[in-house]
């Protein structure tokens, strides 16, 4: 328990950290990598060219902070950030390191404001939200342990297949080396690839939705090759380049919380944007198996036909289902997005509604779905990449 005098030495300071927030994450990092290349196997380098990723991790602690009485508050955000970790391999013994270069940052770009007394207050509040972090991993990692053919960190997998599903999507099926079944998971979970690129100091990770109902024997990933001059595009063009079947990948076990909820039987809609598709197959797939009475909505967004990926398999499950409605629009066309018009057509709004694509794809969907009377409970959405903030109110 953080002392009285902590806590409100914590909450005065948060302003003035949040204030110097780019300043702050810079320094750290900057400084965490000099002293620590290691972690550069875990981190992605491309955020970091970027500076996409800098302010997530200091905001949460910023933000933890605040609710530092009543870390239950913020479980849910706890959780979510724990299955990255998990999906990455983040040990309990990474934590004092972010701790100390996080610390080192705000007294260095806080000089002489940063007292001891400040210094030491936010030393504790860390340790009792990495305290919080470590906690909710170990159990993720038990629990992935524990899972019949489950596995904690990463193992070795062989493409098995290799399918191109549009212009620039294709799916890898993915098999252990070791010739065993993999776990089962929830639709709409991913997996973290990581992968050793020649002439690379570094090993790159990249999370993938799992794009089929679970199989017993493997995963499916579908992977969209992004330019070759994109530094978040390494690994897809690597992946669509240069690995091919019967290569050796190194996949961590399933995680996330952007999952459907497979044993409802009320409407249930999906709204992708480009390659937001993938974790929609695979809920898709699991109502038209499980539930195909189910009255369900696939609603789609792609630039145009060539990059349109899985309309054969969406039209083969919405035709073997009850009441299902299948939609796609072109963006290059004339009236090609996905309006509040078109969402009022297709989507019950009774029912659960999951959204994956762009941030402003995502945000402008959102904003719809609400439009439509559709409340927080029932509009489920997950945006790939670093956890930039929805503007979605
Ligand atoms: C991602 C917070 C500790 C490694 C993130 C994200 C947040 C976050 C908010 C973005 C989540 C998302 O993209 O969905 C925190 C907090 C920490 C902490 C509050 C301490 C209390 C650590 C530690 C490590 C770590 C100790 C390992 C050294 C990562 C990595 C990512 C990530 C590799 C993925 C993004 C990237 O590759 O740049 N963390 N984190 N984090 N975190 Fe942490």
């Amino acid at each position: 328990m953080l002392s009285l005098q902590t806590r409100s030495i914590i909450k005065s300071t948060v302003p003035v950290l949040a204030e110097h927030g780019t300043a702050i994450t810079t320094v750290f990092y900057k400084n965490m990598f000099e002293a620590h290349p290691e972690l550069l196997n875990i981190f992605n380098h491309a955020n970091q060219k970027k500076g996409r990723q800098q302010a997530a991790l200091a905001n949460t602690v910023y933000a933890a902070a605040v609710h530092i009485d009543n870390l239950e508050a913020i479980l849910p955000a706890v959780v979510q950030i724990a299955n990255k970790h998990v999906s990455l391999g983040v040990k309990p013994e990474h934590y004092p390191i972010v701790g100390e270069y996080l610390l080192k940052a705000i007294k260095e770009v806080l000089g002489d404001a940063a007292t001891d007394d400040i210094i030491n207050a936010w030393a504790e509040a860390y340790g009792v939200i990495a305290d919080a972090f470590i906690g909710v991993e170990h159990k993720m990692y038990e629990e992935a342990e524990a899972q019949e053919n489950g596995w904690k960190f990463f193992k070795d997998f062989i493409v098995a297949r290799k399918v191109k599903e549009s212009e620039n999507i294709t799916s890898f099926y993915l098999k252990p080396a070791d010739g065993s079944n993999v776990p089962t998971y929830q639709p709409g979970q991913y997996i973290s690839v990581r992968l050793s690129i020649p002439g690379e100091k570094y090993l790159f990770n990249r999370q993938y939705s799992l794009s089929q109902a679970a199989k017993p024997d493997e995963f499916r990933i579908s992977v969209k090759r992004e330019a070759d001059n994109d530094p978040n595009g390494r690994v897809s063009v690597y992946l669509h380049e240069e690995v091919n079947i019967g290569d050796a990948i190194e996949v961590s076990a399933p995680a996330g919380e952007f999952v459907l909820d497979a044993g409802k039987k009320s409407p249930v809609a999906f709204v992708s944007g480009g390659v937001g598709i993938t974790p929609m197959m695979s809920m898709f797939e699991t109502v038209a198996t499980l539930t195909p009475e189910r009255p369900t909505a696939f609603l789609h967004a792609a630039r145009n036909e060539s990059l349109h990926a899985f309309d054969q398999d969406i039209q083969k499950y919405a035709a073997s289902m009850e009441n299902a409605a299948y939609k796609t629009l072109y963006s290059d066309q004339p009236d090609g997005y996905i309006t509040r018009e078109v969402l009022k057509e297709m989507v019950d709004v009774t029912g659960d509604v999951y959204v994956c694509g762009p941030v402003p794809f995502m945000e402008q969907m959102i904003q719809e779905l609400r439009g439509l009377g559709m409340a927080e409970e029932q509009i489920h959405f997950e945006f790939f990449g670093p956890a930039v903030a929805l503007q979605t109110v």
